[in-house]
């Protein structure tokens, strides 16, 4: 049994010293000690032995199974090092790599003019307003002085969603609006938004554009103060060194009715292909809020007087950024949206 049991031992280290995986090692485990293992076979004969032998095998065995345990604990140790080893080098981070860049998105440019204008008005005492894209006939027509049939409508074809119901032309109609909720109180408020129009795309004209209107509404508000006003605003968005020109011109709304130029900044008033020879650019229409206008929306247009304008923040970036096609704001190229955030 002695030789056996030396025999065993041998046996179960030299397979142990071959091992290289952990099942390899359970098996050679379960071989050698589990409950139908070789040690435990051995020690089942022992009942066979002599009183004197059985003392001296049992330690013997005992001894080949501590030796085999220990020899299992040490492979178990090195391979799960080794695995351990393995694992490390495959997860290997270099941390000297360049960084991928995080990219970061930015405002529109649209939205920065808008944001940029709401700011110098905010600092005149301005509110800022909101309406609906979604609008009605009335708000956006009639109560605007252009009543059904009215061939100023003409200018300003929508896209309907029924015969009363239309996605709005301008911001006008936020004019309307603001008079109507208020019980003849002083107003000063712009509304920046969306508008859309009925119009063949090209580099000057989108279906869908941004406006800002301006509604000055108190009492003794005089032409002189939308001047005044225009100017300012001019000199903000373009430099001090602009000039304004308001020419007479039409709009239902407003009595009498201009357009402003700015003098051109590229050949200042010289004439050159931005300002098409003129000297001048077109920026924004405006005038006196007409009395009926005032009227409908519930102010006395004995007692009350206004002024109005309206601007399109894509035309104010086209001028500013030298941007020649309008379809770049809303086409999302990210070349381009780009070229505004790199101060
Ligand atoms: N709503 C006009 C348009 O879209 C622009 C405009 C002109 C607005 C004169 C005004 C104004 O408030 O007084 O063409």
């Amino acid at each position: 049994m002695k030789d056996q049991l030396q025999a065993i031992e041998k046996e179960a280290l030299e397979q142990i010293a071959q091992i290289e995986t952990l099942k390899d090692l359970q098996d050679v485990q379960v071989t050698y000690l589990g409950k139908k293992g070789s040690i435990t076979g051995v020690l089942r004969g022992m009942g066979k032995l002599s009183p004197e032998e059985r003392p001296v095998i049992g330690e013997m065995a005992n001894k080949v199974r501590e030796s085999i345990q220990t020899n299992l604990a040490e492979k178990k140790e090195a391979i799960e090092l080794k695995e351990l080893e393995i694992q490390l080098e495959a997860e290997k981070i270099d941390v000297t790599l360049p960084g991928r860049p995080v990219r970061v998105g930015g405002t529109h440019i649209l939205h920065s003019i808008i944001e940029e204008i709401e700011d110098h008005f905010i600092g005149l005492g301005y509110e800022v307003k909101e309406g609906p894209e979604v609008e009605t006939d009335y708000y956006n027509f009639e109560a605007l002085n252009l009543p059904k049939g009215h061939p100023a409508r003409d200018m300003q074809d929508s896209f309907y969603i029924t015969n009363e119901l239309l996605l709005r032309t301008h911001t006008s109609p936020v004019q309307a609006r603001t008079m109507n909720a208020l019980d003849g109180e002083p107003i000063r408020m712009i509304c920046p938004g969306k508008v859309y129009r009925r119009d063949s795309d090209d580099a000057t004209h989108s279906h869908q554009f941004t406006q800002i209107e301006g509604l000055y509404v108190d009492k003794n508000v005089r032409m002189s103060d939308l001047k005044g006003t225009l100017d300012l605003f001019a000199k903000k968005m373009f430099g001090t060194d602009r000039e304004i020109r308001l020419r007479p011109s039409f709009f239902p709304f407003t009595e009498p009715s201009v357009e402003m130029d700015i003098s051109c900044k590229v050949c200042s008033g010289e004439g050159c292909s931005v300002c098409k020879k003129t000297g001048w650019i077109e920026i924004l229409g405006a005038g006196m809020v007409h009395p009926k206008v005032l009227e409908m929306a519930g102010y006395d247009p004995k007692v009350y007087t206004g002024f109005a304008f309206g601007m399109g923040p894509d035309r104010i970036a086209m001028l500013k950024y030298g941007v020649d096609d309008i379809r770049r704001f809303y086409t999302n190229d990210v070349r381009f949206l780009q070229q505004f955030h790199e101060a």
